[in-house]
């Protein structure tokens, strides 16, 4: 089982949407009972929130499905409980670590060499997704079940 956290700093826009993309992508190739994936925030800003607007619109237009969601902020204790807490851009690798104090396992990674921009300044939920598809596919391919 892979257990794989994806991690912003409201998760109501990018964690969320990168989640249901990997989800989507492992149930197409029949993998769903292979891996555990989660998405959280680094800050209490949206928690108890669900989706932002456009992150559920753009989902639906690539027709992926998602479920009910509930920003949650991570905490020390989620450390053990994943393998992977792969984040959207630098600074939420910082506010990570920050969280966690320490990293053991090098387990705190980012989805792409670019940070993946945040839609909730820019409005751009389309150059969001291409990014994160992009970064999924990767994440795969290097996860070696692709
Ligand atoms: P996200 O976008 O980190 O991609 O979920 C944001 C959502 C909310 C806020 C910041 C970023 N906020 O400050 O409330």
């Amino acid at each position: 089982m892979i257990k794989i956290c994806f991690v912003c700093l409201g998760n109501i826009c990018r964690s969320p949407m990168a989640e249901f993309v990997l989800k989507d992508k492992v149930k197409k190739l029949n993998l769903e009972n292979k891996f555990l994936i989660v998405s959280r925030a680094t800050s209490y800003e949206e928690a108890g929130n669900s989706m932002h607007r456009g992150t559920k619109e753009m989902l639906n237009k690539k027709n992926i499905p998602h479920t009910e969601h509930i920003a949650t902020r991570l905490e020390i204790d989620d450390y053990n409980k994943y393998d992977y807490f792969i984040c959207m851009d630098e600074s939420n690798i910082i506010n990570t670590l920050r969280i966690f104090k320490t990293d053991p396992y090098n387990k705190i990674i980012k989805l792409n060499k670019e940070d993946v921009k945040d839609p909730w300044y820019t409005g751009n939920f389309i150059e969001t997704y291409e990014d994160i598809d992009e970064g999924t596919d990767k994440l795969l391919e290097n996860l070696k079940v692709k």
